[in-house]
């Protein structure tokens, strides 16, 4: 059997203890072939219910979580926490993707450098270690409830700072845990139905006792990075043209519970989710390679494909060498966090990973999931930037139209080979003007600092050209004009 001398995860079965359906017996799902092997070593602890060629439903008797004590370790071959049989078995037959079509193209180059630039790993760093201070993050413990609210209050404040009344915070509370969980959301704002998530889980647990789960890279390091793409696209005053969803799950260690209440929830409502991508362990570097996309058969190759793409054009061979990093490729071997919730809905899911699978931390569920065992923050920052490229990729610039400015909102005339703008105050945050020609190559660019301004273009023959205002946001608004 596969990783069995690593142990099965236990936190999970006493975790889910206290709110099992069946006196001391749980339903899951997990990996078929490990279900057979446990099946021929506790033949009265697990009932296979059903199973498929990668699957089964089980439901795991308080014997086999004895049984299995001394083979615990830190983690292992894994199960799926399935709240009920129904759940358990309808796990097996999945409905075929659901994902809304979106083309996963690569246009948004300046925007995105532009935000990759303004990544600060100090952000990331401070965030491990206030997440880290809370001790234990355990799913049933005051702590982790009161990790999730204050990272609420956190993104609330960033919001406001921000002036922003498309951005909102909202609580998820669960069936099955007392932990709530976090999710931010960026009103799309020309496709409001459709989303693009990222997130992570904000609990922690550790063996055998958990007094003491710092839970730093597993998983506050995940969180400090999705709160740092939060905090740059504040920063640049990103408007989507797609919703962007950022969640902190619950209560992930014991099986995955607030993650699939969630997705759950989405797949039941038919939320169109374009893309999902997960977060969990982003700070131990411990392979050669910085990012390893997970290949699990429940992931999505075309995401990640998307993913690698993303990589090969912005960190590879980035005139900024910062931004350079590389990619490999593993995989758990089961459904081992929170992208499988999703995947398990029928929505399009990747995990990218610290290490190739074996080579990760090796201090996870432990007392020694601290912050100094790594000690900085760099791998932690590639993935802050990977996110980045991929919310701004995938759910792309908001649109803007003709109508939303007003008709002499940006004014433009040309005298003595020379064109002067004046921008009314509706559209103050222009931050750079081009000019193209015909060809739509950029012929002059400037930063624009003043309302009124003007461009020489003495050296540029007659005809026709295009001036692009460029906002802060990424946003382009363009006119044409005649150099004569
Ligand atoms: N962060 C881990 C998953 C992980 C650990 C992936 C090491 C790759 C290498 C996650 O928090 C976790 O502990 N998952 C459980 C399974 C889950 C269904 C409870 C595990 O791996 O045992
Ligand atoms: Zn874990």
């Amino acid at each position: 059997m596969k990783k069995f001398t690593s142990g099965i995860c236990m936190f999970l079965l006493f975790g889910i203890a206290a709110f099992a359906q069946n006196g001391n017996t749980i339903y899951a799902t997990m990996d078929a072939a490990d279900a057979v092997s446990f099946k021929a070593l506790y033949p009265e602890g697990i009932t296979i219910l059903a199973s498929n060629e990668k699957q089964a439903a089980v439901l795991l008797s308080e014997e086999v979580t004895h049984s299995i004590h001394d083979n615990v370790k830190t983690h292992g071959p894994g199960y799926i926490f399935r709240a009920s049989e129904a759940l358990a078995m309808q796990a097996l037959s999945r409905e075929p993707r659901r994902n809304p079509q979106i083309d996963y193209s690569i246009t948004e180059d300046v925007f995105v450098n532009e935000c990759l630039d303004l990544v600060d790993g100090q952000n990331i760093e401070d965030d491990i270690l206030e997440l880290e201070a809370y001790g234990t993050r355990y799913h049933t413990r005051a702590e982790a409830e009161q990790a999730v609210l204050d990272q609420q209050s956190k993104w609330d404040a960033m919001i406001l700072a921000a002036g922003r009344t498309d951005v909102s915070t909202r609580i998820f509370y669960h069936v099955n845990t007392p932990m709530p969980s976090v999710i931010l959301t960026f009103e799309g704002a020309n496709s409001p139905d459709e989303f693009v998530i990222i997130g992570g889980h904000i609990d922690s647990t550790a063996w055998p006792s958990n007094n003491n789960a710092p839970g730093a890279d597993d998983n506050a390091s995940g969180i400090a990075s999705l709160n740092e793409m939060v905090r740059v696209l504040l920063e640049k005053n990103f408007v989507p043209n797609r919703s962007i969803e950022v969640m902190a799950f619950a209560a992930e260690e014991i099986g995955l519970v607030g993650s699939a209440e969630i997705a759950q929830e989405y797949a039941n409502n038919g939320v169109d989710v374009a893309a999902y991508v997960q977060f969990d362990m982003t700070g131990y570097n411990g392979s050669s390679s910085d990012i390893y996309i997970t290949t699990d058969w429940y992931n999505s190759n075309t995401l990640n494909t998307y993913l690698t793409q993303l990589m090969d054009h912005y960190n590879s061979n980035n005139t900024n060498p910062a931004h350079n990093f590389t990619y490999g490729f593993t995989e758990c071997g089961y459904g081992c966090s929170d992208h499988a919730s999703w995947a398990d809905n029928g929505y399009d899911a990747a995990f990218p990973f610290e290490a190739a699978f074996g080579d990760d931390n090796p201090n996870i569920h432990s007392s020694g999931d601290v912050y100094s065992f790594f000690g900085d923050p760099d791998h932690s920052v590639k993935f802050a930037k990977l996110g980045l490229e991929f919310l701004i990729e995938a759910a792309k610039p908001q649109t803007l139209s003709v109508n939303d400015f007003s008709e002499n909102a940006i004014r433009v005339f040309v005298k003595n080979k020379t064109l002067n703008y004046r921008l009314n105050n509706t559209v103050s945050n222009v931050n750079e003007v081009s000019v193209f020609n015909v060809a739509g190559q950029r012929i002059i660019s400037e930063k624009v600092n003043t309302e009124n301004g003007s461009l020489q273009l003495s050296q540029f023959a007659q005809g026709f050209y295009i001036v692009q205002f460029t906002l802060e946001n990424g946003h382009a608004f363009t006119k044409k004009f005649i150099l004569n």
